[in-house]
């Protein structure tokens, strides 16, 4: 979750910036020619399906489906001569921001949809989707009432001196979540859930919801204030570790070694300068074996050296999606676009990375807070980063104008205007004999839940949640944003995870 310039009364700036960006048209092409890296021929095909999910669509809990692009996992895709079926869980963040930096008792939760892909069966929309159900993730031990909440952490618990320190939000003690990243385990029994608060990676039980158990990453990661306390609020920067709202945006699972990835949205506060966007290109990557699933090790960490914009602020990354066990793609972006004050969109992208050649700085110093990667954002030469290639070009004008849909050079706010928030992949092999190597790439954004008629639940002084309207401040201003379903056709050689992996 990243707050909108509107909530955090930025819109003079954004305008600022809007004024001195460079022609949007000029930054996008058409969809790729073919082009080697690390040894094999990769292309962008270009946008082949898309779909709407309404912006006052309901789930079975009465409240507004929104959000839902912050993470995918794909259950199963089924090619078809004529595109193909897909059954696919949609995750959420952490619930509407009922204004300025105020977050809501959002409980966290998943989202089935099925789906079909084919030649164009509606108006502006080839892809057709179905709502099924939705699962509410929980934290005991009473699982009626112990479930999780989007409010902002101003408290921790340890149940005991061994247990992970979790984020809870006072009074009501609910775990933190805003949920990010998203993958199904290998034996399909958990869900691997990564937040950004923490930022953790929880493990649920993919049939009731329940936490399970949680991976805490080390020490360099984890938010601590100047006192040496865990301090997981979103609200300020802690000294060292996580920069707000800036947690692992990324997670994806590699079921051939059975690794678990997890990607940094940006640098950390000590790998930057006060994670300035100007100093916090060097995100982290980390590899967890997760053979035993209930007992994780760290067994790898690279340093990603995000792109930069023109002016040198980073594009922060998204989401991580596997190819093979070094090679991954990369949702990197700027914010511009619908949800945001600046429409204007520059870079939205899913690039590769390889891991190849990078050094492994797991269970190295580099894992306690005192000896960043970059400090002030400026790389220690004894590591060596991971190799960036940018591929899919996700805003292309001429891509996008297949589906009326725009990149914002013409500074227009509607329906039609991309999303500033593209926030997840999943990749599925396309089927298609003709070309092995061909997959779909699955990007779906999160509309912040920008409604005119919201519905979100929170608890009462009872413990029983209750079902209250809201009007977004920003569709108020630019109206409601549907949540936008993308899928993308690229040449990717070696992605090799089944049929239907997520
Ligand atoms: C790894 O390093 C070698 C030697 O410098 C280089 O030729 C190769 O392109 C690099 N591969 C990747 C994927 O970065
Ligand atoms: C979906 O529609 C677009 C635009 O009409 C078209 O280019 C694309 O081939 C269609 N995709 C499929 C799978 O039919
Ligand atoms: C889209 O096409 C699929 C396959 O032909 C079909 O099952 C589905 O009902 C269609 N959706 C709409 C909204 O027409
Ligand atoms: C469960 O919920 C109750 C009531 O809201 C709360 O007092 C308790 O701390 C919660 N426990 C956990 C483990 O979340
Ligand atoms: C966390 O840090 C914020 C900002 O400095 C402060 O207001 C809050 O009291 C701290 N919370 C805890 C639990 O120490
Ligand atoms: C924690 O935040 C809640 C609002 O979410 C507030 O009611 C409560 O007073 C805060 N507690 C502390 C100790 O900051
Ligand atoms: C760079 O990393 C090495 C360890 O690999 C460390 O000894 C050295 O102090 C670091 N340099 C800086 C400037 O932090
Ligand atoms: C939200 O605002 C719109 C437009 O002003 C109005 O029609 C609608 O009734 C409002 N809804 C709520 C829940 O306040």
């Amino acid at each position: 979750m990243q707050l909108t310039p509107s909530f955090v009364a930025l819109a003079a700036a954004s305008a600022a910036v809007a004024a001195n960006a460079s022609p949007v048209s000029q930054l996008h092409k058409r969809a790729g020619a073919p082009f080697t890296f690390d040894g094999r021929t990769f292309q962008d095909k270009g946008l082949v399906g898309f779909a709407r999910i309404p912006t006052d669509a309901l789930d079975s809990f009465g409240e507004t489906i929104g959000g839902v692009g912050s993470a995918i996992a794909l259950e199963y895709f089924r090619p078809s001569a004529t595109g193909g079926t897909f059954s696919i869980l949609l995750q959420p963040d952490r619930g509407h921001n009922s204004g300025g930096a105020e977050t809501s008792d959002y409980r966290a939760r998943n989202h089935r949809y099925i789906g079909t892909l084919s030649a164009q069966n509606g108006t502006n929309e080839n892809i057709s989707l179905r709502y099924v159900n939705s699962q509410l993730y929980r934290a005991g031990p009473d699982y009626a009432l112990n479930f999780t909440t989007g409010l902002d952490p101003n408290g921790t618990r340890q149940s005991n001196p061994r247990a992970p320190t979790l984020p809870i939000a006072l009074p009501n003690n609910h775990i933190s979540f805003d949920t990010e990243g998203l993958a199904i385990s290998s034996n399909g029994l958990q869900l691997f859930v990564s937040d950004e608060y923490q930022p953790g990676i929880y493990i649920i039980d993919r049939t009731t919801g329940v936490l399970l158990s949680t991976i805490v990453p080390p020490p360099a990661i984890l938010p601590y204030d100047a006192t040496g306390k865990l301090n997981f609020t979103s609200l300020s920067n802690p000294t060292t570790g996580r920069a707000p709202n800036q947690g692992f945006e990324g997670l994806t699972l590699d079921r051939n070694t059975n690794t678990l990835w997890a990607l940094l949205q940006s640098a950390t506060i000590q790998d930057s300068n006060k994670g300035s966007k100007s100093t916090n290109r060097y995100t982290r990557l980390l590899g967890y074996d997760v053979s035993n699933i209930f007992n994780a090790k760290l067994i790898k960490e690279h340093v990603v050296p995000l792109p930069q914009s023109k002016s040198g602020n980073t594009r922060a990354s998204s989401e991580v999606h596997i190819v093979d066990d070094s090679t991954f793609l990369v949702l990197a972006r700027d914010g511009n676009g619908f949800g945001n004050e600046d429409a204007g969109v520059s870079y939205k992208h899913a690039d590769l990375i390889s891991t190849k050649n990078a050094t492994n700085i797991a269970n190295t110093p580099f894992d306690q807070a005192n000896l960043p990667v970059s400090p002030a954002g400026r790389l220690n030469n004894t590591i060596v980063p991971a190799t960036y290639q940018p591929f899919i070009d996700l805003a292309s004008s001429a891509e996008l104008a297949k589906f009326g849909l725009n990149n914002g050079a013409s500074g227009v706010f509607d329906r039609n205007l991309l999303s500033g928030k593209l926030e997840s992949l999943a990749i599925a092999s396309a089927g298609d004999g003709q070309n092995k190597d061909d997959v779909y790439v699955f990007v779906v954004s999160d509309n912040d839940f920008i409604t005119l008629n919201g519905k979100q639940a929170a608890q009462d002084s009872t413990g029983k949640y209750v079902v209250g309207s809201y009007n977004d401040t920003y569709a108020l201003q630019k109206g409601s944003q549907d949540t936008q379903f993308f899928i993308y056709r690229a040449t990717i050689p070696g992605y090799s995870q089944g049929g239907s992996a997520n």
